[in-house]
């Protein structure tokens, strides 16, 4: 059994998994629009530490994601399997986009709002930039891997990414985190334990 720490919260986890399906399966706050499919890119994340015990980038993600920003971790919540057992630390882009968000919205006490607007643009700019530039490899890699029906309408399954959004949402309005508006401090929010019940290989 494998640990993921996503977005602060610990999770178990079983080598062959994918990191999303782990995430739904605790209702972490993290995009999952496509099923899997690898085209939504709802499921960005950066992996903190850990990456030893992830499965290399796939096809997907070299196709939306530049060299650098996967060198520098950034993966597919999706695409990224559990390849052995160890402690791995995630962050999603829609948490540290949502910290961020926060932290100008809210700002801790003796912190400026002004703080997160920087890395907030850096972030926006980056991702603007990782589609420009990875255009249109990445539309014609994605419809060549999923067919073009699947690329056009991915939701394979909306019953459950109806239910497992209001699981997300049910959980972040019953959970208090501190906001951490700084990459770096993501592995510094404080660690929820929770117990799940295992679930089949992913899909
Ligand atoms: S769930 Fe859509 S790209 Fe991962």
């Amino acid at each position: 059994m494998s640990t993921l720490i996503i977005n602060g919260v610990t999770m178990q986890a079983k080598v062959g998994e994918r990191v999303l399906n782990v995430a739904r399966r605790n209702a972490a706050h993290i995009g999952f629009a496509c099923d899997n499919a690898g085209v939504c890119q709802g499921c960005r994340c950066s992996v903190l530490r850990g990456e030893e015990h992830l499965s290399p980038p796939s096809e997907a993600e070299k196709a939306w994601i530049s060299a650098d920003r996967l060198a520098a971790g950034e993966r597919l919540a999706c695409q990224t399997v559990v390849r052995s057992h160890g402690e791995v630390h995630v962050l999603s882009r829609a948490e540290e986009l949502r910290l961020l968000i926060m932290g100008i919205v809210a700002p801790p006490h003796g912190e400026s709002r002004l703080n997160p607007i920087a890395p907030l643009a850096s972030i926006l700019l980056q991702t603007s930039i990782d589609q420009v530039t990875q255009f249109p490899g990445n539309i014609v890699t994605s419809i060549k891997r999923v067919g073009f029906v699947r690329f056009a309408f991915p939701v394979l399954d909306r019953e459950r990414l109806l239910h497992d959004t209001q699981r997300v949402v049910q959980r972040m309005t019953n959970r208090s985190v501190p906001i951490r508006s700084v990459r770096k401090q993501a592995t510094a929010i404080p660690i929820l334990q929770i117990t799940t019940e295992e679930e089949p290989q992913a899909r």
